[in-house]
């Protein structure tokens, strides 16, 4: 168990809810990712901090690892756990009940409310119904501003630094959330940004004004091979069959954009790959044996960041 002193130090900054990276403030993300680096020894030893406290996880989309790093972050803090995995065992998705009433009846159990839902603009309806904070864990193809979170750490962890990073934005750039606010969060840094997509699914518009807007340097480039090449971070995402309104225009895109162990050869020596995973065929098996894939050392990260989210958010 970790002393109270380790924890004690005071939250500077207060959020109420973290519906989208754009929430923060530069200063804001600087204070989780520092506090996420204390949370490594508290994630092994356990504390009590959070104890009187509950977290309601509502997933209305599937989700293996945003879901159980939240639970097993709010355990390790010593707090308590409760919630759906599944809408259709719940009264919205089985007897059509509004999110609305569905949050006003969860803020009567729990502390926080963690909720994933397909539709954009979710979270933020939520928030509007809700007493209790409510932390965005992926609405529709909008945002993820807590994975955004755990990329910019595990960037900062692995490469020892935010400011400088050359990084490359590849796959489903139109239909995936992560990469949305990751490349919002990482315009408060000085990096340079590659994009990479099939043409049908290049970055909004709207994102890479933002980035622009900040001073970052944006390019688009077509391929994999011009991705991988001089960059130091390659982050790699699914296509997101699920949200494609027409299965034909999928099956254009599935299987056409990965990454082989031939593209790894093109990489620097000390480059990483990550992924928010989960993965399909987007990252050959074969690369996992290479030492630029961090991809799983990423997903331990979602532990300690959502500490630190649940930390600022509850004290
Ligand atoms: C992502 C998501 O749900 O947006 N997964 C995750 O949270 N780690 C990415 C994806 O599903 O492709």
């Amino acid at each position: 168990m970790v002393p109270d002193s380790v924890l004690g130090a005071r939250y500077m900054v207060e959020l109420r809810n973290l519906i989208s990276i754009l929430d923060l403030e530069k200063k804001q993300i600087d204070h989780i990712l520092d506090n996420a680096a204390k949370m490594e020894e508290v994630a092994v030893k356990r504390s009590k901090d959070l104890e009187s406290k509950i977290m309601a996880t509502l997933f209305f989309e599937p989700s293996t690892r945003t879901r159980l790093s939240f639970e097993s972050a709010m355990l390790r803090l010593g707090g308590s756990v409760l919630g759906f995995a599944e809408a259709g065992t719940s009264s919205a998705g089985g007897k059509g009940e509004t999110l609305a009433d569905t949050i006003r009846t969860v803020e009567r159990y729990a502390d926080v409310i963690v909720m994933r839902h397909p539709l954009d603009g979710s979270a933020r309806v939520a928030a509007e119904f809700s007493n209790i904070p409510v932390i965005n864990a992926g609405s529709g193809s909008e945002e993820h501003p807590t994975q955004a979170l755990l990329d910019l750490y595990s960037i900062k962890k692995l490469k020892g630094r935010l400011d400088g990073i050359s990084i490359s934005l590849c796959g489903d750039l139109k239909y995936g959330r992560t990469v949305h606010s990751l490349g919002m969060g990482l315009s408060h840094y000085d990096v340079t940004i590659k994009l990479a997509a099939p043409p049908s699914l290049r970055m909004k518009p709207a994102v890479i004004e933002q980035m622009k807007k900040a001073g970052v340097s944006v390019t688009e480039v077509d391929s994999v091979e011009e991705a991988v090449k001089d960059t130091d971070v390659v982050y790699m995402t699914r296509i997101q069959k699920e949200r494609f309104p027409d299965p034909r225009e999928y099956d254009k895109v599935s299987g056409r954009f990965s990454i082989t162990a031939q593209d790894v050869s093109l990489m620097r020596d000390d480059a990483i790959i990550l992924h928010p995973l989960p993965r399909v065929d987007e990252l050959s098996a074969e690369v996992d044996s290479f030492p630029q894939a961090k991809y799983f050392d990423q997903v331990y990260n979602g532990v300690i960041v959502r500490m630190a989210i649940l930390k600022m958010i509850l004290s």
